[in-house]
């Protein structure tokens, strides 16, 4: 039951939910209102005048070394630069000056290991961490520019790598820890990686899942890589290969070296990291980002997204580091306005379903963000599990990465939230660095299943084919109309490709790819990606990558692959193969065929984009331009009756594949 702060005030439209969803509003409470830490003023200022708004964030939040006088320096699409007049140093931003401010005693990671193990680490310690690491990577000859990889679990050494590698001013690429050896080493080579950072193993759903062994392999295929040196974090204990002179562990390297590191400051557009992701075609895209804006934009948003009281909140944000969300919201945003947070190793329901409330419990978690999958998944498992847990710490919610169902919503802030705390959804990408359109929890009456709200300092629009708003209350796509500090500043190595995938439909405005609505308050709904990304448990893959795995199997001749609605993880993986006609298969060798299709993809991609369903066909559905209708084959893996056909070149084609689907 909500309470009576919460009864909704007004009836909401039927185009704006979901038809599962109730007719609500939520205002913020009066004394969340009162005491917010981003009010209408905040949102007034930006109004009034945005650029110097971001001028102002910039100056405040961050210490520069030279402050910057310039705030946009834009041209014209594609090319942004934002305080480039000015000069900081990102780890020290992150670190230094909060130990520096009397703060270095406050804990900034509670680390908890998924077989329970836990580490408390203060300001001060990651400051003397992070220099530590800093002064062993120079030593092996990292320099600004250079590039450096991590593909670690979800511990503190991830946060102290990636810092170490900020402030020297070199650039790192995360790599999840879900990606095969084949996806890491087409990142080291894309990038020129010279370091890579990794560890024995890390913990996840009762086992030690082995990393080095894909670093091994990476490195051992497709001749000589551009990597020098390997350093392996210490953390699952399993049995892992050596090769003398590149690898080093990292706890023996470190052993000696000097805790005390001065940070040189670099330029506001000085490169910070690449993070790759998935695009339309075959090949992930390196997203990068510069350190200034980047910065300026996580901390704001962190802030005030998320209410953010540093001396007194536990934030908590559930995502791994080797995404977009734990970049900016575990380390960048949360490290540089000093909060306190949680940083868990392993799955959500290791060793019992209730994992995640005790975390919250043991540690009185303030501040929750996680996305609508693992909701969806608790929903699943049932409120008994969260609710024999006390979580009146809790005072905010976050949801990111996909959008969020009204019923998930309401159970989100009913069962969790205890019918008590604002629910903040937040739309970004990894390409926009940082939240662009959500709710303040002090100042907007939330609906669920909306982001709402283009933040302070942020211009969206809803536009049509031709670039043309459209009316509200109609579906069009979702363009960022003005840049912003944390924009990407590119495509590693791709600049043509940049310019052509978000600045060649709509001018100076940003393509974001994604579907969008406003309802008749102006609020805007996300829905969902127009192009063949899909949305996996909060995760993007790319349809082209799929299927271009698959089509590298010696016995397959053709594949599409769509993403079809999954009541779990919002979008599941589902393949389309045809098998290469020299290749003969009895009825019985399906079975053992889609096993091994679904490991090759395994091994090719990674866990993560292991497809749900592959089904062997005979022939797939194609225009007369031979183009695939995936529309037809997203009909057939949702069990929906298959739509308009006429454009087929072949219009039999949909009935025989359904009934070699049905035979599957
Ligand atoms: O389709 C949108 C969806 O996730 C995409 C971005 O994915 P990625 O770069 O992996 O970053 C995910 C975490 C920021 C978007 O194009 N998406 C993300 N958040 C939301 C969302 N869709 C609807 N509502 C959201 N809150």
């Amino acid at each position: 039951m909500v309470d009576r702060q919460d009864t909704p005030t007004r009836p909401v439209a039927e185009h704006e939910r979901g038809a599962d969803s109730p007719a609500a509003v939520f205002p913020p409470s009066a004394d969340f209102a009162a005491r917010a830490v981003a009010g209408t003023d905040f949102v007034e200022s930006a109004a009034a005048d945005r650029l110097r708004f971001w001028g102002d964030q910039a100056r405040q939040r961050l210490s520069w070394h030279v402050e910057p006088t310039e705030t946009l320096d834009w041209s014209g699409a594609p090319v942004a630069r934002w305080f480039a007049d000015g000069r900081l140093n990102v780890a020290y931003n992150c670190l230094d000056r909060h130990v520096e401010a009397g703060h270095g005693d406050r804990v900034a990671l509670h680390w908890e290991g998924e077989p329970g193990d836990s580490r408390s680490v203060t300001y001060a310690e990651l400051t003397r961490d992070v220099s530590r690491a800093a002064n062993l990577l120079a030593s092996m000859g990292v320099v600004a520019g250079d590039r450096v990889v991590i593909y670690l679990p979800q511990v503190p050494e991830a946060v102290v790598a990636m810092l170490a590698v900020a402030r020297l001013g070199a650039v790192h690429s995360v790599v999840f820890g879900g990606f095969s050896g084949e996806s890491l080493r087409a990142r080291i080579d894309d990038a020129q990686a010279v370091l890579v950072v990794t560890a024995d193993g890390g913990w996840r759903k009762g086992a030690v899942a082995p990393l080095k062994p894909a670093v091994d392999a990476a490195l051992a295929v497709g001749g000589e890589s551009s990597v020098r040196d390997v350093l392996v974090v210490r953390r699952g204990g399993n049995d892992v290969d050596w090769t003398e002179g590149r690898d080093h562990w990292w706890h023996e390297a470190l052993e000696g070296v000097s805790d005390v590191h001065e940070p040189e400051a670099f330029e506001a557009e000085h490169p910070l990291f690449i993070l790759y992701t998935s695009g339309t075609t075959g090949k992930p895209k390196g997203i990068l980002h510069t350190s200034g804006g980047y910065l300026t934009q996580v901390a704001t948003t962190h802030a005030t997204v998320f209410d953010l009281r540093p001396e007194s909140d536990v934030w908590w944000c559930t995502a791994d580091v080797g995404w977009i969300t734990g970049h900016s919201y575990v380390v960048y945003g949360p490290l540089a306005n000093g909060a306190t947070q949680v940083l868990y190793e392993g799955t959500p329901d290791s060793p019992a379903p209730g994992r995640w409330w005790d975390v919250v419990e043991k540690y009185g978690v303030t501040v929750l963000y996680t996305a609508p999958t693992a909701i969806r998944g608790f929903m699943k498992a049932g409120r008994e599990i969260p609710q024999a847990r006390d979580l009146s710490s809790l005072r905010l919610l976050g949801s990111v990465g996909e959008p969020i169902n009204p019923e998930a919503w309401l159970w989100y802030r009913e069962v969790v939230g205890g019918g008590r705390t604002p629910i903040v959804d937040t739309w970004w990408q990894t390409e926009t660095g940082a939240i662009m359109i959500s709710p303040l929890p002090g100042v907007t009456a939330t609906k669920p299943g909306a982001a709402q709200t283009p933040l302070p300092g942020i211009a969206v629009d809803v536009v049509d084919d031709l670039g043309t708003p459209v009316a509200d209350g109609e579906s069009g796509l979702l363009v960022v109309s003005e840049p912003w500090p944390s924009m990407l500043r590119g495509i590693w190595g791709d600049p043509d490709r940049y310019a052509e995938t978000y600045w060649s439909r709509f001018g100076d405005r940003y393509f974001a790819g994604d579907g969008a609505r406003r309802d008749e308050d102006g609020d805007v709904w996300l829905l969902g990606r127009v192009d063949d990304v899909m949305n996996v448990s909060g995760h993007r893959l790319s349809t082209a990558e799929i299927e271009s795995a698959l089509v590298s199997h010696p016995i397959v001749a053709e594949s599409a692959v769509v993403g079809a609605a999954d009541e779990t993880t919002g979008q599941a993986v589902v393949a389309f193969v045809c098998i290469r006609d020299s290749v003969t298969l009895q009825p019985e060798g399906k079975e053992a065929m889609v096993r091994e299709l679904r490991a090759w993809v395994t091994r090719s991609i990674g866990a993560i984009a292991r497809p749900r369903d592959i089904y062997i066909v005979g022939e797939l559905p194609k225009t007369r331009s031979g183009k695939i209708m995936r529309r037809l084959l997203r009909d057939v893996a949702e069990g929906r009756e298959v739509g308009d056909t006429t454009t087929l070149a072949d219009t039999m084609v949909m009935s025989k594949l359904e009934a070699q689907v049905r035979g599957n």
